[in-house]
């Protein structure tokens, strides 16, 4: 039994993941229903403690909880100062006395998700956590991965383009995808590759060129332009003429492969506006399917166990 969703790892590797994939079907069923709402988490309340700003993964945990019949409360934390251990015990603490069920957590430090679990009673379900893990987004990819290319993914093949080195989502997507048997390329600038890769189930290599005919899904990082501190490539322009996912390299690709990004996309840069709304884009349908997943984690925290009505 799960107790926080912390990393992609408390899901109990792949059959873990995916009895959450197929829970997150009948949560998709909800909302698809003309009234997308369940009792199943009435009486409940789902706090979101949010020190990045987001949109997408905010408003899709609050849709979800919402869609459970659960109370929502947001605190809003202003994201202009960086220290924030003292004061991040004292909110939590503040949140904990008022006897919340669940705390969503969203912190630029790695592992203040964590340190947020030691501190209460509530489930603790981490949103990102600085350069660390983003496992409700990896749930989500493979979810939609799945849909096109499931339900197994044993030997799907995947690159995953850009700034690893800064990217939650893709040290949680590894450790996901990994988990489901898919293959797995990094590709990007060596700059912008972690400093160690040892023990990451991956292949790596800076030609993205001559992977993307090969590769059943490009998935695009965003440049985390706010995490880099020194420059690590030497321009976007140059960025986008060598990693870009440009209409040109697209037409490389095979007929039937996909292309995924987490949002929010830099058009121009990572991926051109035209890839991004083209047919092979899955890119919307990822944060359509964040809220069924969401569903999925926080019933599996905080519901009875009893049938989804
Ligand atoms: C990602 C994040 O914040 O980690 N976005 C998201 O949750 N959809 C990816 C990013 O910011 O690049």
């Amino acid at each position: 039994m799960m107790e926080h969703l912390l990393s992609v790892d408390d899901l109990g590797g792949r059959a873990g993941i995916e009895s959450m994939l197929d829970l997150t079907d009948s949560f998709l069923e909800v909302t698809q229903r003309d009234i997308p709402k369940v009792p199943a988490l009435r009486g409940k309340t789902v706090v979101s403690l949010f020190y990045e700003d987001s949109t997408r993964t905010r408003l899709s945990f609050e849709t979800a909880a919402k869609r459970l019949s659960a109370d929502t409360m947001t605190f809003s934390v202003s994201t202009s100062s960086v220290n924030k251990g003292e004061s991040l015990l004292d909110t939590v603490q503040t949140i904990d006395a008022m006897g919340v069920d669940s705390i969503v957590v969203r912190h630029p430090a790695a592992g203040a998700p964590h340190r947020v679990a030691s501190w209460t009673s509530a489930r603790v379900i981490n949103a990102g956590d600085g350069c660390h893990e983003h496992p409700t987004q990896a749930l989500l990819d493979a979810f939609t991965l799945r849909r096109h290319r499931g339900p197994s993914l044993d030997g799907c093949r995947i690159a995953i383009v850009g700034d690893v080195r800064h990217s939650r989502v893709a040290r949680s997507n590894v450790m996901a995808f990994h988990a489901l048997g898919c293959e797995l390329t990094l590709v990007g600038p060596p700059t912008l590759m972690p400093e160690r890769l040892d023990g990451w189930p991956v292949a790596v290599t800076p030609d993205l060129d001559h992977v993307l005919p090969d590769v059943d899904v490009v998935y695009l990082l965003r440049i985390q332009r706010e995490r880099i501190g020194q420059a690590l490539f030497p321009s976007l322009r140059e960025y986008a003429a060598r990693w870009g996912l440009t209409v040109e390299r697209a037409a490389r690709c095979k007929p039937d492969t996909l292309v995924m990004h987490p949002g929010p996309m830099n058009r121009g840069i990572e991926i051109a506006g035209e890839v991004a709304d083209s047919a092979r884009s899955l890119v919307t349908e990822q944060v359509g399917n964040g809220v069924a997943v969401r569903m999925a984690v926080l019933w599996s925290l905080l519901g009875s166990g009893g049938p989804i009505v």
